[in-house]
């Protein structure tokens, strides 16, 4: 079984690109919708509550992890892979999307958005430098395209996202705002490096102009997995292909549906667990 988890239902934008492209798997989904947000929980909360999520997910069977949430990738994707040391693969959503971003990127101008810890983190910045080198050691190239990371948080894009006001002309000022930095900055590609920014995609796709690539995380790291799969079989081999779904959140099940069937796109049935 493949086990998701996000910080809420943000990740389910990820587990939609997942659905997409491999529906034969078993699925399980965790959405710690009790400790929400964890973009503005200090890097020592967030550890302690991935570690608490992927717990739960193991004592339930996943044999595979995703990390679906960036902030959660961001502060602890690190410790609790060296914590269970490849059992179960745990996986996070940067490097996929700072691979990608590193390969459409002409100029090496890259614009990064999401949680305030996302950001503080600076853990996109650094897989970026570190994926440089081996990208361009692959290429055969030298490492001459000099790669700078503009970031931006946009802590108020989570709330409006999850009030439904994706249209809102609020939402478009906000937008309009946060995305001036990294427009004055003549960034090439930017990366959604937040679960709750693919339902911005098209407007932020039309506010950053034609020239500028976007690249979502959640749907880098599900693009990525197949090649994951192709150099690791044996990870492949060890999950269930009977294309069962469970949804599990750690707060109201009502809620977790209600919102939860619009970042998924479809209907789910939540069940509230302690963890
Ligand atoms: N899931 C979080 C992320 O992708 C956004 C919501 C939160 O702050 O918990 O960073």
């Amino acid at each position: 079984m493949i086990g998701i988890f996000d910080s809420g239902f943000g990740g389910l934008t990820v587990m939609k690109e997942y659905l997409k492209r491999y529906p034969q798997y078993d699925y399980m989904y965790l959405g710690d919708q009790a400790n929400t947000p964890y973009g503005s929980h200090s890097p020592e909360r967030v550890n302690k509550l991935v570690v608490q999520n992927v717990e739960f997910l193991i004592k339930k069977g996943c044999k595979l992890i995703i990390v679906a949430c960036n902030t959660a990738s961001a502060d602890a994707l690190r410790h609790v892979q060296q914590k269970y040391k490849g059992k179960p693969t745990i996986l996070g959503v940067l490097v996929p999307a700072v691979e990608e971003a590193l390969r459409s990127s002409k100029f090496g101008r890259i614009g990064v958005i999401g949680t305030r810890g996302t950001v503080i983190s600076n853990a996109y910045e650094r897989e970026l430098k570190k994926y440089q080198k081996e990208l361009y050691k692959l290429k055969g190239k030298r490492a001459e395209k000099n790669v700078r990371a503009i970031q931006k948080a946009c802590p108020l894009l989570v709330p409006f996202v999850e009030e439904g006001m994706i249209k809102h002309v609020v939402t478009r000022m906000m937008l309009k705002n946060y995305l001036r930095p990294l427009r004055h900055a003549n960034v090439d590609t930017l990366i959604l490096g937040c679960t709750h920014y693919p339902l911005l995609q098209k407007e932020i796709e039309r506010m950053m102009g034609r020239r500028v690539a976007v690249i979502s995380s959640g749907k880098a790291a599900a693009d990525a997995i197949e090649d994951y799969f192709k150099r690791h079989p044996e990870v492949e081999k060890g999950l269930f292909k009977k294309g069962k779904r469970t949804y599990y959140t750690t707060d109201s099940a009502e809620k977790f549906e209600t919102l939860g069937s619009r970042f998924l796109g479809e209907k789910i049935k939540g069940e509230k667990v302690e963890i």
